[in-house]
């Protein structure tokens, strides 16, 4: 066996050891491999953008066993850029190694570098997700799973099957909720979950945010090509802000209430500022009212406009007191807030990493696919709701039919669905 051949076959081999119970007695062997340099983690990347990028950079952040072996994207453009911006960063020198063979281009290029990896990022937009995910836990391949997973209730169906055949196989799935690896959110939802703020009764979240970038037309491009180079504004690929950007917001209200599904929601929504035919069928604002069977809710509000307040942040209310998720801090009968203590670091974007090969080394398996696919799952909910009018049950709504997502892809026409109407707009 190769290098990487044995290494990815040592990692799958001592996954399957934790699940049996006796990874401790062979832990020892596999950390003296690992440790007397002989283990190298071949890492792909799919979805050569901004946060694509990044990942890659945090993977060869999290030691220097791990090798960037191989990128792919639907664009080689976005691939030569990625190869190129990584390649100057001098603490990566002589573990970016991707010749030209494992540079991959167009639909398919996921499967190329799943093909060649132990562990893969992905990182395109959301519609691609639960295809991308289930490939790579088919091969048995190790995933950092970007936020959100889906964009329609058949992909989250898709995913949760998915993440189930993961647990069973011991495949790693970290999630790009990043929030979850953050020390500070960690000590503060800690906190709530002793007591320190007494019964919750009430919960607020906001992700108010400014325009985001728009990268033209060209009139080579297909309309596939303009849609997808441009995918923040068309539902099927991002799911529409509120699931591609308040995801967070809900995941961490979701954390905070322990990851039950709320069990309906009613929300509304609409476009004022951003109207115009390049912004695609997104909205530009929402408001939702989750509610679970306890009669608990969740006030939750996105919008993305110019020239207007921004900002994000997280509100819960308890019998003893409140508490305050981005400052991470409670006030009432405790006051109490987070402190990073000295020398340390809390970079989320990096923890996660340092997280999954972490776990790796110690042939461990880490699965957070059911609270990323809920989390998701709340924002297709509530958009659902907004598009059509209607309030939804969460039954409902996880097993809606509608299917944004095409079942093949091409180069030529793309999905042309029109801005949503509330009242006229169906739930399917
Ligand atoms: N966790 C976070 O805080 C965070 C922050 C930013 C973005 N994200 C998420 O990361 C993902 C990517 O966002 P981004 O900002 O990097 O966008 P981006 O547009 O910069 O990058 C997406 C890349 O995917 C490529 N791509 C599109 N379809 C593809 C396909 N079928 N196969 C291969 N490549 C394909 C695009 O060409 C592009 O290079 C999104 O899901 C987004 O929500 C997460």
């Amino acid at each position: 066996m190769s290098d990487s051949t044995s290494r990815r076959h040592f990692v799958k081999q001592s996954a399957t050891l934790a699940s049996a119970g006796v990874v401790a007695a062979n832990l020892g062997v596999a950390s003296r491999a690992h440790a007397a340099g002989s283990g190298v983690i071949r890492v792909g990347l799919v979805g050569c953008g901004g946060r694509g990028t990044g990942a890659a950079a945090q993977a060869l952040s999290a030691g220097s066993d791990v090798h960037l072996v191989a990128l792919g994207d639907a664009f080689m453009d976005k691939v030569e850029a990625t190869a190129k911006n990584l390649s100057r960063n001098k603490a990566f020198e002589g573990r970016i190694d991707v010749p030209a063979e494992r540079r991959f281009a167009g639909f398919d290029a996921f499967k190329n570098v799943i093909d060649n990896v132990d562990v893969v990022l992905l990182a395109t937009p959301p519609g691609f997700r639960p295809q991308h995910l289930k490939y790579a836990v088919d091969k048995g391949v190790h995933i950092f799973c970007e936020k959100p997973v889906a964009t329609d209730a058949p992909g989250v169906r898709s995913v949760l099957a998915t993440v189930e055949e993961a647990r069973k196989k011991n495949v790693t799935i970290v999630s790009g909720l990043c929030y979850r690896y953050h020390k500070a959110k960690n000590a503060v939802i800690g906190k709530i979950h002793e007591g320190a703020i007494g019964d919750i009764v009430s919960t607020e979240t906001y992700y108010w945010a400014g325009g985001l970038w728009h990268r033209g037309r060209d009139d080579k491009w297909s309309e596939m090509e303009y849609q997808m180079r441009n995918w923040l504004y068309f539902t099927w690929l991002s799911g529409d802000h509120l699931v591609e950007q308040h995801v967070h917001s809900l995941d961490k209200i979701a954390w905070v209430l322990g990851d039950k599904p709320p069990a309906k929601v009613k929300s509304m929504g609409g476009r004022i500022a951003r109207t115009d035919p390049k912004y695609g069928n997104i909205y530009d604002h929402f408001y939702n009212v989750f509610e679970w069977d306890n009669g608990l809710r969740l006030h939750s509000s996105c919008r993305q406009a110019v020239n207007c307040k921004t900002g994000v942040n997280d509100y819960i209310l308890g019998t003893k007191g409140k508490a305050e998720l981005q400052s991470a801090e409670i006030t009432g009968e405790t006051n109490w807030k987070f402190r990073l203590p000295r020398g340390e670091s809390d970079n989320m974007y990096q923890n996660e990493h340092d997280a999954l090969f972490g776990a790796l080394r110690k042939g461990e398996a880490i699965n957070n696919g059911v609270y990323m696919a809920q989390s998701t799952m709340m924002g297709i909910m509530a958009r659902m709701s907004a598009y059509t009018g209607q309030e939804l049950t969460w039954d409902q709504a996880l097993n809606s039919k509608e299917q944004l997502v095409p079942d093949a892809f091409d180069w030529g026409p793309a999905p042309q669905r029109p801005v949503a109407v509330p009242g006229q707009t169906k739930f399917v």
